[in-house]
């Protein structure tokens, strides 16, 4: 089976994202109907043609893939379970940012009453939806991907990654923690900048182009870690260390609190205090298991 333009949705949560993903459906002539806990957010999705439901009950009657993007965990449980029954042969795919373990919970309770469960990771903000450089990142049901992968696609590049529905989860996070600690350093970076008196978006610009170099460095780093040899670096251990220690210094200097850079530096003083200094970076990666 094949979804076509007269497939219909359903969007529960119409926070940005879930009225970015209407919003693109809606767009593509998608039959579209939507649902939110707080009434009011569907007037310009009404609009353009969505259909408004006042209950979940109601939202999922028409038939297609219910798309569950709402805050977390607990909300999808809080608006699905009182519909559970009415959703037994149905095809649901949450779309809700969930720890693998809860979107493994959530797999096994669709599969308690017999609902198709796909989980989605969103790599993308609300206005990238529908736009070039977005992904969403999928594991659970392969029936459910299969048949409506045509639907998923208007909104971002759409990719699977087998059954266990903890996993695009996983992927997810794992992309999300490297962002936030690019993100902390350039909170970091910027203090440090303001106290020469340049101001945080100048530096966003110079830190852009760094931070995009610098990047290009992982895919090697990733293949050093799987190899686990880490005797031939590229700059060892000890050589990050001078580089953080000072990196401390010029923080406490400008009155920087050093909290975003603290974190590796305690890890980088143990590989050397415990004789790994002659060793390449990526050894760090042994640290956290
Ligand atoms: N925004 C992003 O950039 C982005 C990117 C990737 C992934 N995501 C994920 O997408 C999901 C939605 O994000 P968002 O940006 O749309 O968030 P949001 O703007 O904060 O909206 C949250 C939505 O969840 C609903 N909700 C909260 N608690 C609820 C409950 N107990 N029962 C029923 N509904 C409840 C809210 O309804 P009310 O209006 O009634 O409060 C609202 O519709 C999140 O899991 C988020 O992590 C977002």
């Amino acid at each position: 089976m094949t979804e076509t333009s007269t497939t219909p949705v359903t969007i529960l949560g119409l926070g940005a994202m879930g009225r970015a993903l209407a919003s693109t459906f809606r767009a593509a002539g998608l039959p579209t109907t939507v649902w939110n806990r707080s009434p009011g957010k569907a007037a310009d999705l009404i609009a353009a043609g969505a259909t408004s439901a006042p209950t979940v009950e109601q939202a999922i009657g028409p038939g297609g893939p219910i798309i569950a993007v709402l805050l977390d965990h607990a909300s999808v449980h809080a608006t699905l379970d009182p519909v559970a029954d009415q959703m037994t042969g149905r095809q649901l795919i949450n779309l809700t940012s969930t720890a693998p373990a809860e979107s493994r919970e959530l797999a096994a309770w669709a599969a308690a009453h017999g609902i198709d469960y796909l989980d989605g990771g969103i790599m993308a903000v609300p206005s990238m939806i529908g736009a070039p450089g977005a992904a969403i990142l999928y594991s659970g049901s392969r029936q459910v991907f299969e048949t409506r992968r045509g639907i998923l696609e208007l909104l971002a590049a759409a990719e699977y990654f087998g059954d266990d529905a903890g996993f695009a989860s996983t992927y997810d996070f794992a992309l999300l923690a490297t962002m936030y600690a690019m993100f902390g350093g350039f909170l970091h970076g910027a203090a440090l900048m303001r106290s020469v008196g340049v101001s945080a978006a100048e530096f966003g610009q110079r830190a852009a182009a760094w931070v995009t170099a610098m990047t290009q460095s992982l895919p090697h780093q990733g293949r050093v870690i799987d190899t686990g040899d880490y005797t031939d670096p590229v700059q060892s251990i000890a050589f990050h260390k001078s580089a953080i220690d000072a990196i401390n210094r010029a923080s406490h200097d400008a009155g920087i609190a050093s909290d975003f850079v603290a974190p590796l530096r305690t890890l980088l003083d143990r590989q050397v205090a415990d004789g790994h200094g002659a060793l390449g970076f990526e050894r760090t990666f042994e640290e956290l298991h």
